[in-house]
């Protein structure tokens, strides 16, 4: 990309202008989106402290906020600074994904480039670098190496988003350990993180302030949407959001460990991207590529071996009870026989692959003590497990095996097998692993969203890239878009999965769940929740625990719920033999298209896709505890085209906890200009697949 000097593309003011009632000098350097509905000023003060705002169609939307670094032995970044240099210049492409929601992404933007440097002697400099999208903003600090600026310990960031007004925000807190915790509604001004401390349902959790995890969704007074997030996170801390009612703002604070350090590093260096997504309404959100965007492009040449699937696996029956992980207990899950039996269904379903989970020894004494250092060994199958022969029986039948990889958050262990376990998959030809991080973090005094496991989790994913492995990762740091850079980052858990429902001791998640998490979590990228739970209830394996939706809702999870990995959680024999199991055959998990047709934060969302090198589309609605009428125009179809519609739907008396399994499937033939109304139960949806009428 070239840069150009100040003022070469568009606006750049150099001014003193009066936003602050004072009588300070106050540069300001501005830069609007390309289609010029968001604005963002730079400004610096008269005692040097630098900061931003941001305008949304000329009305303020992010007020004065200010920028700065805490480091140890050293002074802040706070004031003092002066501008040496501003560049700024335009950037419009468009590139092809490897897989995802879309083909094709535009990458869009208008930058501002400003150096930073302190007045006097022995001074210290830095950029600001601002990304200006139609549809948000991204900023980042760049260190460059320099001789006064050498080794850094970051005490701090201390980057503010100061809002305009009282905002209804849907949030979890900042937890150093777990994103685990069920959405809260409120206004900014009633957040308080501290009140979700000590949830008995969570094997770590460490809630240190009143702070919020990002992605936060806001929504203004008048109708605005706003999202902050962060992208590209390596080599640094997770960014957590203090909540300061008082100045009605979002600071800033990095996760850090028990040293009291938040990064350490040395120049030159880039922190993460500060990202706020904007939009008129909550399905703008859900349409932003930008976090993308803001990644670097795709480094593994050879893509062939990445693949979008759908998959089984021994392991909602250890969630409900009917089996264990461990081989002890006598009712062991992962036997040869049984993995056998779930390879029989995905090859009989066109199913791509199946995950087993507990087939190593370990499990015996993986959770719940200190002691977990050297417990699992990742090689070693259970004597009733034959791997081999699994392996064996499963490439016969054409299909995929998901290893997995539970490090009970011991992560020397972890490291120290993770070449001979990846070897292991290699030698197999497998191209799958899940890996999970249960427990507080071993070593003591680090957290899970800390630097040092972010260094780890990258290793984890570049290791996985050079041996050909594709990575879902549970309670691991939420995605921040790497899956870009290293499209071998499939799936990541980092909310609360469907798993709560089989065990949680609050009731699991209330049917509003999933009308939130688009909205919010699944902004950051792909979730594994692993949907499709057919036999709602379980009463034969659990009475006190269900499913807190309709089956129908279930379904249409395939289309809201974004992943490329996606599950059909629910054992065999609740699939075998069962009509609706039709949708889930033939829902797609590679998009070419994927256009949010509405939708409310914590009410309904309506997606529809199309699938990727097929005519097919797909069409997911799904309800919070609310019943609701739904019309939607098929006007997304291809022109020219009829279609089998085949809808999925809630009878009349369906409710997702009185009757959660009514539900009814009907057929239709439909084109473009046809329309649909959907009726959605209380906790309800409908899926419906469009099969071209030509295949
Ligand atoms: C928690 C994960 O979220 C779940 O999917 C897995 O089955 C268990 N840990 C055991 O690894
Ligand atoms: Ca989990």
């Amino acid at each position: 990309m070239k840069y150009h000097s100040a003022s070469f593309f568009f606006l750049i003011l150099l001014s003193c202008i009066a936003f602050i009632q004072c009588a300070n000098k106050i540069d300001t350097l501005e830069t609007v989106s390309p289609d010029g509905k968001i604005k963002i000023n730079f400004f610096l003060t008269e005692n040097g402290i630098a900061g931003y705002f941001i305008h949304y169609l000329e009305k303020k939307l992010i007020d004065t906020s200010y920028f700065g670094f805490d480091f140890k032995d050293d002074l802040p970044f706070k004031e003092n600074l002066e501008i040496i240099n501003s560049y700024t210049s335009s950037f419009d492409e468009t590139w092809e994904t490897v897989w995802g929601e879309q083909r094709f992404i535009r990458d869009n933007y208008n930058e501002l480039k400003v150096e930073l440097k302190e007045k006097g002697e022995n001074s210290r400099r830095f950029f600001v670098v601002f990304r200006v999208f139609d549809d948000g903003v991204g900023f980042r600090f760049e260190f460059p190496h320099q001789e006064n600026l050498k080794d850094v310990v970051i005490l701090d960031e201390n980057t503010q988003f100061k809002l305009t007004e009282d905002h209804i925000c849907w949030w979890i807190p900042g937890d150093w350990d777990i994103y685990e915790h069920l959405f809260s509604t409120t206004k900014f001004s009633e957040i308080d993180a501290h009140s979700k401390r000590g949830h008995e349902s969570l094997a770590q959790t460490y809630i240190p302030e009143n702070a919020v995890s990002a992605p936060i969704t806001m929504k203004s007074d008048d109708g605005i949407y706003i999202s902050i997030l962060e992208a590209n996170l390596t080599d640094y801390s997770e960014m957590t959001l203090k909540v300061d009612k008082e100045n009605i703002l979002l600071q800033s604070e990095l996760v850090g460990n028990d040293a009291g350090i938040k990064v350490k590093t040395e120049t030159p260096f880039v922190t993460p991207w500060r990202l706020i997504l904007i939009g008129d309404e909550a399905s703008d959100l859900v349409s932003s590529r930008t976090i993308l965007n803001l990644n670097e492009p795709n480094v593994i040449e050879d893509v062939s071996w990445i693949k979008p699937t759908k998959y089984i696996g021994i392991w909602w029956e250890m969630h409900i009870g009917k089996s264990t992980w461990d081989m002890k207990s006598g009712r062991h899950g992962a036997t040869t026989e049984n993995a056998k039996r779930y390879i029989d269904f995905a090859a009989n379903n066109g199913i791509g692959a199946v995950l087993i989970e507990g087939w190593n020894i370990g499990w015996e004494n993986w959770f719940g003590t200190h002691d977990r250092e050297g417990i699992f060994d990742f090689v070693t199958p259970y004597p009733d497990y034959d791997l081999n022969e699994v392996v064996r029986y499963a490439n016969d039948k054409g299909v995929n095996i998901i290893m997995h990889h539970e490090t009970s958050a011991a992560i020397m262990t972890y490291e120290k097998q993770l070449d001979t376990a990846f070897a292991l998959c290699r030698g197999l030809g497998i191209h799958a692993v899940k890996t999970g991080y249960v427990g507080q973090i071993l070593p003591d005094g680090e957290y899970h969203f800390g630097q040092w496991m972010i260094n780890h989790f990258t290793k984890v994913m570049k290791k996985a890239a050079e041996y050909q492995i594709m990575i879902n990762v549970h309670e691991g740091i939420k995605q921040t878009g790497l899956r870009r850079t290293y499209p071998n980052m499939m799936s990541a858990e980092g909310l609360r999965g469907q798993e709560f429902n089989a065990w949680a001791s609050d009731g699991g998640n209330p049917p509003e769940h999933l009308t939130i998490v688009p909205f919010t979590r699944i902004l950051a990228g792909p979730i594994d929740y692993t949907p499709g739970i057919f036999d709602i209830k379980f009463d034969k394996y659990k009475k006190e625990n269900q499913v807190n939706t309709t089956l129908a809702h279930q379904l249409a999870l395939y289309v809201t719920i974004y992943s490329p990995f996606q599950m059909a959680a629910d054992l065999p024999e609740n699939y075998e033999g069962h009509p609706a199991f039709q949708f889930i055959r033939d829902v797609g998990v590679d998009w070419d298209t994927s256009i949010v047709l509405n939708g409310e934060i914590g009410d309904f969302i309506t997606i529809a896709r199309k699938e990727r090198n097929t005519d097919k589309w797909f069409l997911g609605s799904i309800t919070d505890e609310n019943e609701r009428v739904i019309d939607v125009s098929l006007n997304f179809l291809d022109g020219g085209k009829e279609y089998t519609a085949n809808i999925y739907s809630d009878t009349d008396d369906s409710h997702w906890d009185k009757n959660p399994t009514a539900y009814k499937i009907e057929g239709k033939l439909v084109n473009n200009s046809d329309k649909l109304t959907l009726k959605l139960a209380p906790g309800g949806g409908t899926a419906i697949s469009f099969i071209p009428s030509s295949e």
